[in-house]
């Protein structure tokens, strides 16, 4: 049975994906009611949402060179892995907190910074621990331990009745898992022979119950967490996995949906048990799996490939060179998204699920 396990895994492909797009950039789809706030974000999980954690800790999965934030503020590579924005700076964004959100690593944050939300996301990252230990980045108890420190550190700037005002009006929100999927599962031998499909959804999914319910206990109240998105069609594994044209890979994508419908149904349970709990799922499947079909029709060309390099399989340090027009392209490099296709998807996340964090039971 174990050389069953000896399939070779390329393990280049060491980061994270999601989808999306762009409806009416600038205009904020937020007006909540009476008196009601949201006065910060908080963001953990992987590259998707990093916006520079992992500059300042000791790993190869860092982005802080060109052609990364080719459109970031004339140029400027910050770890961010994509070509401008990421969907954590969108959220902050388009809620009208701060255009974007800094790493809370960042060495030159200040009071103010922290007062209305900071980065805990580090490129790599996994809901399985040994996803984020193979690339050495901030697991998810890493980030929740640093939510820790954070809250010590908020309590010293407004005290702790603002402190715990703050947490409880706050948006979090939790993007990973890409990495368990196309990494350490499919990617590589580590966890096949132990774990079926539905089984490794299983461990996916009782990890970020334990990680949603440890910000309960911290005191967070409104807290959203991404699925996944569909795999199977990020470009490089089409690549590597779709055969001679490319096709989406329909197991990874069956993979997504699994995990998908048994996240959904867990943040449902935890919802039921925990008195003021918001806990939502996000569905980042339909809307990029119709962008990725049907780029047209949401102001894209190319959705198969990525903007860097030849756009089949480069990521982070094999972006040597990039496409002539990245309005044109979905992705980034072959594994994230424009900051054009963050920029959709983020908007219709907040448009579709805003209501769902801000309603009080008994009344949702
Ligand atoms: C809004 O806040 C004011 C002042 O604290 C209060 O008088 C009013 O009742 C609040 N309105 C709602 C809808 O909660
Ligand atoms: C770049 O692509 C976008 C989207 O397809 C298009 O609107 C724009 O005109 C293009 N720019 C150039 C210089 O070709």
């Amino acid at each position: 049975m174990q050389f069953f396990c000896l399939e070779l895994f390329p393990f280049f492909v060491l980061l994270s994906v999601s989808l999306s797009f762009l409806v009416c950039i600038g205009e904020s789809v937020i007006k909540l009611p009476g008196n009601d706030t949201i006065p910060a974000v908080f963001v953990f999980g992987d590259s998707i949402v990093d916006t520079g954690n992992n500059n300042y800790i000791k790993t190869i999965v860092k982005v802080n060179y060109p052609p990364y934030g080719q459109d970031f503020m004339g140029g400027k590579p910050t770890g961010r892995f994509s070509n401008g924005k990421v969907p954590s700076d969108l959220i902050a964004e388009e809620l009208g907190i701060k255009s974007l959100l800094p790493a809370y690593l960042d060495p030159s944050l200040q009071a103010q910074d922290l007062i209305t939300g900071v980065n805990f996301a580090s490129g790599g990252a996994g809901y399985d621990p040994l996803t984020s230990d193979l690339v050495s980045v901030l697991s998810l108890s890493d980030q929740l331990e640093m939510f820790k420190e954070y809250i010590m550190k908020l309590k010293g700037i407004v005290g702790d009745e603002r402190t715990s005002q703050i947490l409880r009006k706050s948006l979090v929100i939790v993007v990973t898992g890409s990495n368990d999927v196309t990494n350490t599962y499919f990617g590589s031998p580590l966890r096949k022979c132990l774990y079926d499909i539905p089984s490794y959804a299983d461990l996916m999914v009782s990890s970020g119950s334990s990680f949603v319910q440890g910000l309960y206990e911290l005191g967070s109240r409104r807290i959203g967490v991404f699925g996944l998105p569909p795999l199977g069609c990020v470009p490089s594994q089409r690549t590597l996995k779709g055969g001679l044209t490319r096709k989406c890979v329909d197991s990874y994508n069956q993979m997504s949906e699994l995990f998908n419908k048994k996240l959904s149904a867990e943040l449902n349970l935890i919802n039921s048990r925990l008195p003021e709990a918001r806990m939502i799922y996000l569905d980042i499947y339909y809307l990029p799996l119709d962008v990725i079909h049907n780029p047209k029709k949401y102001g894209f060309e190319i959705a198969n490939i990525g903007c860097c390099g030849t756009g089949t399989i480069e990521v982070a340090f094999l972006c040597k060179y990039t496409c002539s027009n990245v309005s044109e392209y979905v992705f980034w490099d072959s594994f994230h998204l424009t900051e054009k296709a963050y920029r959709l998807l983020v908007h219709q996340i907040l448009k579709q699920y805003m209501k769902d964090f801000i309603c009080e039971k008994p009344f949702c």
